[in-house]
């Protein structure tokens, strides 16, 4: 049997933060391969009741994005995030030195899921949540903020990049430290665009400035792409799978090495870098699979990534142990619950 070959969808992390800084840079930002998912809608829907030009988000289609500056328009209404954890995190962090009120809200999931991890660091940068801080709906009371050197309890990219996003809206520098190392897209793309995003001591320094509006292509998503990869592992026949374009960032591709223990056979092919994100082809095999341990530190490079994981290591000779997964409990759904549930079905 010939090849199959894939090309997974844009990134859905990185889609966001082109979203997002392409709204706070002065002028037209075009973006090519964005997600043209639900969560971006919700990205794009924002950043329009914030005075931000976004042209429609529609599968093949560029997305232009006309920036205002990091001073935004109060919004008309409340600002709906859906379904979306990271729009809301990280809309936050825009918000929260701007020079006006808002009230931000999502769906019964996301007004579930835990606000304080960003509520509590931007708070002391100087936003105010005079109706309370740990779930949505918030009312966020933006205004002049102070500079912050934070010790994240949490290894979030969301909490970083909101962190991130306040320092560039309030013009102060932050540093932010995290118990291990969260995903770095944002940390990649403001360097890629010039600023001065440094490390000290495995923290992150951003010292803010102004963001140039610029063209970007969003790398194929690693999350998506895990999907066909284990399918291809697991199958029958001896189809290769090649998957063009995936981002490899080291911070999102910790399942590749994961499987790399489990003996599946994952070569990268093409590997370069794009305005700071690694990218590859992968093609894959099919191969027999042995358990393994995930540490602690891995677990933020392949978070999205547990479940598939999780179903490969139920296919796998031995045992599988992942570390310290909690934070799967606070995602969409309990993935936990409901992966124990389901391969228990199995
Ligand atoms: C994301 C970070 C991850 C991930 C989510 C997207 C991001 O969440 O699960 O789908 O774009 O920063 P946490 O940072 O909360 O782990």
């Amino acid at each position: 049997m010939g090849d199959v070959v894939l090309r997974p969808p844009g990134d859905k992390s990185i889609s966001h933060r082109a979203l997002l800084f392409a709204a706070l840079a002065r002028g037209v930002s075009e973006i090519t391969n964005l997600l043209p998912s639900e969560d971006l809608r919700s990205t794009g829907r924002v950043l329009r009741q914030l005075g931000v030009e976004v042209s429609p988000i529609q599968a093949g289609r560029a997305v232009r994005v006309h920036g205002r500056g990091p001073r935004l328009r109060p919004p008309s209404g409340t600002l709906h995030c859906g379904n979306s954890g990271t729009t809301a995190r990280l809309l936050l962090g825009v918000l929260a030195a701007q020079p006006f009120s808002a009230r931000v809200t999502g769906d019964s999931s996301l007004r579930r899921r835990p606000m304080r991890r960003v509520t509590v660091p931007l708070a002391s940068m100087g936003a105010r949540f005079p109706r309370g801080d740990e779930r949505l709906p918030l009312e966020v009371r933006g205004g002049r903020l102070v500079p912050l050197d934070y010790a994240s309890p949490v290894a979030s990219g969301q909490v970083k990049s909101a962190i991130m996003l306040a320092a560039l809206t309030g013009r102060v520098p932050v540093r932010i430290a995290e118990p291990f190392r969260s995903r770095d897209h944002s940390e990649r793309l403001l360097e890629a665009l010039g600023l001065d995003v440094g490390a000290d001591n495995g923290a992150i320094v951003l010292v803010p400035d102004d963001v140039p509006p610029f063209q970007f292509t969003i790398p194929g998503d690693a999350s998506s792409a895990a999907f066909l990869v284990a399918a291809a592992l697991l199958a029958k026949n001896q189809t290769r799978l090649v998957l063009r374009d995936v981002g490899v960032n080291p911070t999102r591709s910790g399942f590749l090495q994961v499987l790399r223990r489990m003996g599946a056979r994952v070569a990268r092919q093409r590997r370069r870098v794009v305005q700071g994100e690694p990218i590859a082809d992968l093609i894959v095999d099919a191969s027999p699979l042995r358990g393994t341990v995930i540490r602690a530190s891995e677990i933020p490079s392949l978070v999205d990534e547990v479940p598939v994981l999780a179903v490969l290591a139920a296919r796998a000779e031995g045992t599988t142990v992942f570390h310290r997964v909690g934070e799967l409990r606070v995602k969409e759904s309990d993935r936990l619950g409901l992966l124990a549930a389901n391969l228990g079905r199995l």
